[in-house]
């Protein structure tokens, strides 16, 4: 059987409370073998270190504040995180980024943040996993003047433009349920890009994947994300499997 990398799954929500450990099983059984766990603020922070550790095989934690999070106490996140980089190693810094689609009312702060963490990626030499809504244009603004700093648009929203000025500056495309959905933009950019730019996430609990598109999103359906990109390629599944879990692999330097 294949086997799988979930880039971003966020497993240690609430979401997941009452069957965790059977949703995690239900990934090893698909092959799902390691699932990033990106981190959103202080609220969920320790949940997601206690799941990292109960699965320490399986799971690694990433370290950011997301830009949903960016509120009137976002110097302080940013300490906290600060002081938790340097207590121990992580694997990538996320997940951080711009979100100007459910409020822009702290787009200044959101910019501040955004840069101070890519700032720290580029200190420490860690990739960056950036989660991006109605703000494509401002996250390469602000890529341009770190240089050197690399990692994945999660749930990419561009078009193939944007797709190959991601890729020319280091980046790779996180697909996601999204590529499923009727008339999805991002299937047209997949079909034009090399397997060798993408990796596959979830985002689980949240944007499923056809068929099951409606219910809550498990580490468990990567395959069927995968699945649906091996027959836009004309690709065997196992292809798409070693390729993506390659790149996930080399960038998290895992
Ligand atoms: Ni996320």
């Amino acid at each position: 059987m294949s086997s799988f990398i979930d880039t971003h799954g966020h497993l240690y929500a609430e979401e997941f409370d009452n069957d965790r450990d059977e949703v995690v099983a239900r990934a090893l059984a698909q092959g799902v073998e390691t699932i990033i766990l990106p981190d959103i603020d202080s609220t969920t922070r320790e949940r997601m270190f206690q799941l990292e550790a109960e699965y320490s095989n399986n799971m690694h934690a990433l370290i950011g504040l997301h830009p949903t999070s960016i509120k009137n106490n976002y110097k302080q996140e940013i300490k906290l995180i600060e002081k938790e980089l340097l207590q121990r190693q992580f694997i990538g810094i996320g997940e951080i980024g711009l979100d100007y689609y459910w409020d822009t009312s702290m787009r200044d702060e959101q910019i501040y943040s955004f840069e101070y963490q890519l700032g720290l990626a580029q200190d420490l030499h860690l990739p960056v996993v950036i989660h991006s809504r109605k703000s494509l244009d401002d996250i390469f603004l602000s890529l341009k003047r770190f240089s050197g700093v690399h990692g994945i648009l999660h749930c990419f929203p561009g078009d193939i433009n944007h797709a190959k000025r991601a890729i020319d500056m280091g980046f790779k495309i996180g697909v996601g349920g999204v590529v499923t959905f009727k008339n999805a933009k991002l299937a047209e950019v997949v079909k034009e890009i090399g397997i060798e730019n993408i990796v596959l996430e979830t985002d689980a609990p949240y944007l499923t994947p056809a068929p099951y598109r409606g219910k809550r999103n498990e580490s468990s359906y990567i395959p069927v994300i995968g699945e649906f990109i091996a027959n836009l390629k004309k690709t065997p599944i196992e292809y798409i499997a070693e390729t993506t879990t390659n790149n996930a692999k080399n960038l998290f330097n895992i």
